[in-house]
C-alpha cells in the first residue's frame, strides 16, 4: 500500500514521461477504422471529463480521514485520464475525423457522477470502468497496424495499470473499516454493480472487442479475471493484513518473554 504523497510523486513522475512518437505519420486501414470509429469516440469523451464531481467527493473523504494529500493525487489521477483523451483526440483529428460531443454510454456514466458524493461509489465505478478500458485499449492496439494508435493505447494501457492499483488501495482502506455484515452486503452489492456494467459495456463496444479478437466468451472471462484482481481480492487482502499483524503481535510477545 502506498501513501497518498507516494501517489502523488508516482504521478507528478508519470506525467512527465513521453511515450508516443507524435512524428509518425497514422497509418489506420479503412477495414480497421470501420470497426474501431465509434468506440474511440466515445471513450475519447468518456476520458476527457472535467473530474469535478470526483475531486468534490475525494475531498469530503480526505477531510473526514484527515488525509490532505489525497486529493492532490486524484486531481492528477484526473488529469493522466484527460491525458488520455487528449491524445485520442489529437488522433481523431489527424485521421480526419470528429470529436464527438455526446454519447449515451457517456451520459449515463456522467449523471451517476453527478449524483454520487461518496469516496466508496466512486472508486467502485472507477475500478469496473478501469478494468473495461483495460481490455477496450489492448483490443484497440490488437486491432490495427498503426503504429501511432498502437503507441497511444501502449501508453494508456501503462497508466491504467497504475490507476487500478491507486483505486484498489483506497478501495481496499474503505472496506476494512466496515463491519463485518457490511463488508458481506458490499461484496454482494459490488460485484453485481461489476458483471452489470460489463455487460453494458460490452453491448455498447462489442465491434471494437471483435476486432481485436475478443469475442463474448474471451471478453467475458478475461473481465472475470480483473473481478479476482480488484473486488474479489478485498477479503483475501484483509486476510493477509490480519495474518501479517498476529504475527507481528506474536513476535512482540516472543520477544517480552525472551527479555
Ligand atoms: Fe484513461
Ligand atoms: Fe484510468
Amino acid at each position: 500500500m502506498r501513501t497518498s504523497q507516494q501517489w502523488l510523486e508516482h504521478f507528478e513522475k508519470n506525467l512527465e514521461v513521453r511515450r508516443i512518437d507524435w512524428n509518425i505519420a497514422p497509418a489506420i486501414k479503412k477495414r480497421e477504422r470501420d470497426k474501431i470509429l465509434n468506440s474511440s469516440q466515445a471513450w475519447q469523451l468518456g476520458e476527457t471529463s472535467e473530474g469535478r464531481n470526483l475531486l468534490h467527493a475525494s475531498t469530503l473523504y480526505s477531510n473526514r480521514i484527515g488525509d490532505p494529500v489525497y486529493p492532490k493525487a486524484v486531481s492528477l489521477f484526473i488529469k493522466e485520464e484527460q491525458k488520455h483523451g487528449n491524445n485520442l483526440g489529437k488522433y481523431l483529428d489527424l485521421i480526419g475525423e470528429k470529436r464527438i460531443q455526446k454519447d449515451w454510454g457517456d451520459s449515463l456514466f456522467r449523471k451517476i457522477r453527478y449524483f454520487n458524493s461518496s469516496m466508496e461509489l466512486w472508486t467502485l465505478a472507477v475500478i469496473t470502468v478501469e478494468s473495461t478500458a483495460q481490455l477496450f485499449y489492448q483490443s484497440l492496439k490488437d486491432a490495427t497496424g498503426c503504429v501511432l494508435l498502437k503507441q497511444i493505447c501502449t501508453d494508456i494501457l501503462i497508466d491504467e495499470a497504475s490507476h487500478i492499483d491507486f483505486q484498489f488501495e483506497r478501495f481496499f482502506i474503505i472496506y476494512q473499516n466496515k463491519s463485518l455484515p457490511s463488508q458481506l452486503l458490499s461484496i454482494v452489492f459490488y460485484t453485481a454493480f461489476y458483471f452489470a456494467t460489463i455487460l453494458v459495456v460490452w453491448f455498447a463496444h462489442k465491434k471494437a472487442f471483435k476486432a481485436g479478437g475478443n469475442n463474448f466468451r474471451r471478453y467475458w472471462l478475461k473481465m472475470s479475471l480483473k473481478y479476482k484482481k480488484t473486488i474479489g481480492r478485498l477479503n483475501k487482502t484483509l486476510k493477509e493484513q490480519k495474518n501479517v499483524k498476529t504475527k507481528k503481535s506474536s513476535l512482540v510477545a516472543t520477544r517480552a518473554t525472551n527479555a
